[in-house]
């Protein structure tokens, strides 16, 4: 791809890749050539992790409003990084598909194709030798795949002072999604990834780990340290556990990663994962366009309002207990399944509430890690006792909601996304929006990573607030896209990105 590229913006890739109802070509999955959901090292002995038989009991709304930097630093453990790499990424479920097994995990993903990828380097834990690892959910597993520590490169390169433990990566391998979404894929790349991060973030705050997190960095650097090779598969995220102050002595002396050895071409081509991969142009050229250096000193923005609708009235959400049937944050990873059988029962206000009330305890307003940031965040109700049907935003900061159209929009909202005509059944949709030329101009096309990837956190975070609720749930990133415009008279700019489902169902 040396030709000059058409892409160079979020907004020019999302408009590009938008459904539109009259101009949808048949797509054809081609199944003799389906992706592995599964990264596979040939010859490299994985060191098996320790099976997770203790589940923290934390309930998800007190995860969800700590602070995220824990001023308690701890030394990781093998256990430790099990349980957090369980209840991140690990296998949940299983079913027969065309006669062969296949196995749903703890996070939510398009087409169940599971994109994202996790990696660990490991600094200082005990039971486990410093080194980068590739984790793998099927064997529950970790690759070694370099040894010794990399802190000092890892903090070099991510502009970080404090003391690490560990490192998580988290890549998108593109052609996984492509392979059904084909040049629209990086959207759900970016979603998936999300879905993944909010996992860990929930599953290091439930080990009380102090941890902070990166979306700005070296794509080439972190490429090279953990063997990406940057068109297959690239880094999204970098999540640093901070741990304790090594003694002097043992402080590794510290080098560019430019200067380290690259990995064997061998570990680099792992990230293929078909026999013919299809490699999509618009794909690398938003991917390369969001690969600038990013400004150091980026502000944050918010959003809220940017998208050309105005709240006519407000409604107060007022902080809520637990019901004594609610599911603990871990419960609520193990059982969290993609539901489409909702019923047109109403909703209990209280449960609504205490949705909004965790989206809400979520939100940020000190640091990188808000997953409000380049969102607006709406909503659609239906059939909520005491809540009047219609399309409100959410103001988590001051924790309101405010109505922008009045009367039930779900039946609408379903034949938008691609006439998935069961969503006119769920009690509510949550909405994730953003103007993106707002969000072009502030990050350049970085920014759309933002927010794709705080959308599909604040996915990940209603899938588990609705299961613990005992309600069904599920992601919707198939929309007419000019259509969800239309119908929630956003401004030109702007676009809905995503959207969550959630309600009452048949069987739980
Ligand atoms: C970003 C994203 C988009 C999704 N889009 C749809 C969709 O349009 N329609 C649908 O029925 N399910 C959708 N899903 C749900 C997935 O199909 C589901 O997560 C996957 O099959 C795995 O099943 P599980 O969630 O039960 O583990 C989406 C999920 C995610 C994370």
């Amino acid at each position: 791809m040396d030709a000059k590229p058409i892409i160079t913006t979020g907004a020019e890739y999302h408009w590009k890749t938008s459904y539109d109802r009259d101009r949808m070509d048949g797509h054809f999955l081609d199944w003799e050539n389906q992706p592995n959901p599964f990264k596979k090292y040939a010859g490299i002995q994985a060191i098996p992790l320790m099976t997770v038989s203790r589940f923290p009991e934390n309930s998800l709304w007190d995860l969800t409003s700590q602070p995220v930097n824990r001023p308690d630093l701890k030394t990781l453990n093998r256990d430790q990084i099990s349980q957090l790499l369980y209840l991140t990424g690990g296998i949940t479920a299983k079913s027969r598909q065309a006669g062969k097994d296949f196995y749903y995990r703890s996070v939510a993903s398009a087409g169940a194709l599971y994109p994202a990828e996790m990696y660990v380097g490991i600094f200082d834990a005990k039971n486990l030798e410093p080194g980068i690892y590739h984790f793998g959910a099927d064997n529950f597993a970790l690759t070694p795949l370099r040894s010794g520590s990399f802190l000092n490169e890892i903090r070099r390169t991510l502009s970080e002072n404090r003391h690490l433990s560990a490192s998580f990566f988290l890549t998108g391998i593109f052609f996984r999604s492509a392979w059904k979404y084909r040049a629209r894929a990086f959207r759900y790349v970016l979603l998936d990834t999300g879905h993944l991060l909010e996992n860990l973030f929930l599953a290091l705050a439930s080990v009380d780990l102090a941890f902070t997190c990166h979306y700005d960095f070296s794509d080439e650097k972190v490429g090279r340290l953990i063997g990406l090779d940057g068109r297959r598969e690239v880094g999204l995220v970098c999540v640093n556990v901070l741990g304790k102050p090594l003694p002097a002595t043992q402080v590794p002396v510290s080098q560019d990663i430019m200067a380290v050895d690259p990995l064997p071409a061998e570990i680099i081509a792992a990230g293929r994962v078909s026999r013919r991969e299809v490699v999509y142009d618009d794909i690398l050229e938003i991917y390369r366009a969001g690969t600038q250096e990013p400004a150091s000193d980026r502000v944050q923005v918010t959003m809220f309002n940017d998208i050309g609708v105005t709240p006519t009235s407000w409604v107060s959400i007022e902080k809520s207990d637990a019901d004594s049937e609610e599911r603990s944050y871990a419960q609520a990873v193990l059982h969290r399944r993609s539901k489409r059988n909702y019923i047109n029962q109403s909703l209990a206000k209280k449960k609504f509430m205490r949705l909004l009330d965790l989206l809400c305890r979520s939100a940020r307003q000190d640091g990188d890690d808000d997953p409000f940031a380049c969102l607006t965040v709406g909503f659609l109700t239906g059939n909520i006792d005491g809540f009047e049907p219609g399309f409100y935003l959410l103001d988590p900061e001051k924790r309101r909601a405010g109505q922008i159209i009045s009367g039930n929009l779900l039946e609408p909202m379903a034949s938008v996304c691609l006439d998935q005509k069961w969503l006119t059944n769920a009690a509510t949709h949550f909405l994730f929006m953003a103007n993106l030329k707002e969000i072009d101009r502030h990050y350049g096309a970085r920014g759309y990573r933002y927010a794709m990837l705080n959308a599909g956190r604040l996915g990940q975070l209603i899938y588990l607030g609705a299961t613990a609720l005992g309600l069904g749930c599920c992601g919707i990133g198939a929309l007419y896209d000019g259509e969800a415009q239309k119908l929630l008279s956003l401004n030109e700019d702007s676009a809905l990105l995503y959207l969550v489902a959630t309600g009452p169902v048949k069987r739980f």
